[in-house]
């Protein structure tokens, strides 16, 4: 009957049930969201209905990007949504500041252009999308450099950071956060923030468990929300490397998912959700968003299943970043500052 109330399909989850993290802010967001990245396999018109079609089932939360391209399509589905009686403080929309528009005079005015296209006056998260400032061309080659690539710049950085903290400041968005970061790039951006990241966006699967990083953001009060949770099973064949591994197939993965009578994917779901990082899961299909979103109100995985996901790590990247390498002769490990520090220019 509440989920009726609700307006949540009867086999959908009510959404007050789904498991919320606690923010440095005191604030709650979902703990798992729906991911808006159609790639090239998907138009805005379904990623947008997807949208609208998970919120049914009872997700309240969405990571957008302006660089997806589709947040006006989706800027549709949100006001459905709100229309259809789900209270704006019950919603929590991620959205990007793309790498060309980190100069400051450029960040406002592109949260502006978010919150216009996704018909919001605030947004719950802002995020830096990369640490690199570089334009690229959407859907380009990773073998694509830019001319005007640029290593990370510590003070550049902060330029942009101060403009996200304005937009706090100005009501836009309630939280800012980082995407793609290390170690020591965040050490100092702690120590140089006015306001400090709430969330940061990083590539986490079973494959790729990032212990020291997750461990990290934890220890310093920031949320981890986990991108391509499901280790991107379909991301386009340019971005894949004859090294990388697949989750999906991991024994350990498909024998929990033959005990729990469900995809593999959704063990990845489960196992990150209670792990304790925010997957955002993408998909258009309605069995597979409600299938991820029900996993997260069932019975938790043993402790002896998670131990053994836990020993799955294959330090295995798949979103490596080449585009974004500066100059001739690195290998795109340099992106990720593998000695421990910054990467030098
Ligand atoms: N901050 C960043 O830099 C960054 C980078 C990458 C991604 N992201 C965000 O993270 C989101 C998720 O990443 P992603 O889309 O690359 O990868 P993903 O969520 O790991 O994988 C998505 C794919 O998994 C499959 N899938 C999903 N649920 C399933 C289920 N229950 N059963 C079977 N298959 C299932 C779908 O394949 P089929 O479509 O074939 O069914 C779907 O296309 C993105 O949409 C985006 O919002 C952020």
């Amino acid at each position: 009957m509440e989920k009726q109330e609700l307006g949540i399909a009867p086999d959908g989850v009510d959404p007050k049930k789904v498991p919320q993290r606690v923010l440095c802010t005191g604030a709650k967001i979902p703990a798992i969201g729906l991911g808006t990245f159609g790639s090239d396999r998907f138009t805005g018109e379904q990623v947008a209905e997807a949208v609208l079609g998970a919120a049914a089932v009872g997700y309240r939360h969405f990571d957008c990007a302006s660089v997806y391209g589709n947040e006006r399509l989706i800027g549709h589905s949100l006001r459905a949504i709100l229309n259809g009686g789900v209270r704006r403080g019950d919603l929590w929309v991620t959205s990007k500041l793309w790498n060309d528009k980190h100069g400051e005079k450029d960040v406002i005015p592109s949260c502006e252009k978010s919150l216009k296209d996704l018909q919001l006056d605030y947004l719950d998260g802002y995020l830096v999308h990369w640490p690199f400032p570089n334009y690229h061309a959407p859907g380009c080659d990773v073998a694509s450099r830019s001319p005007d690539a640029k290593p990370y710049i510590h003070e550049n950085y902060m330029k942009t950071w101060r403009q996200m903290e304005k937009l706090v400041d100005r009501g836009l968005v309630r939280h800012i956060g980082t995407s793609n970061m290390t170690v020591p790039k965040l050490r100092r951006v702690l120590r140089d923030a006015r306001i400090k990241p709430a969330v940061n966006e990083m590539e986490l699967h079973p494959h790729f468990q990032q212990p020291a990083l997750f461990r990290f953001v934890v220890d310093n009060g920031i949320q981890p929300i986990g991108f391509c949770p499901i280790g991107s099973p379909t991301r386009p064949d340019r971005d894949k490397t004859e090294t990388d591994t697949v989750d999906l197939q991991d024994p350990v993965i498909v024998r929990i998912a033959k005990r729990l009578n469900v995809h593999p994917a959704v063990v990845c779901v489960k196992w990150a959700v209670q792990r304790g990082q925010i997957p955002i899961p993408f998909s258009v299909y309605r069995h597979e968003y409600l299938s991820n979103l029900r996993c997260t109100v069932s019975d938790p995985l043993t402790d002896a299943e998670m131990k053994e996901i836990e020993g799955i790590d294959r330090n295995c990247r798949l979103i490596k970043g080449q585009v974004f390498l500066w100059k001739d002769g690195q290998g795109w490990e340099d992106l990720w500052d593998p000695g421990g520090e910054i990467t030098p220019p």
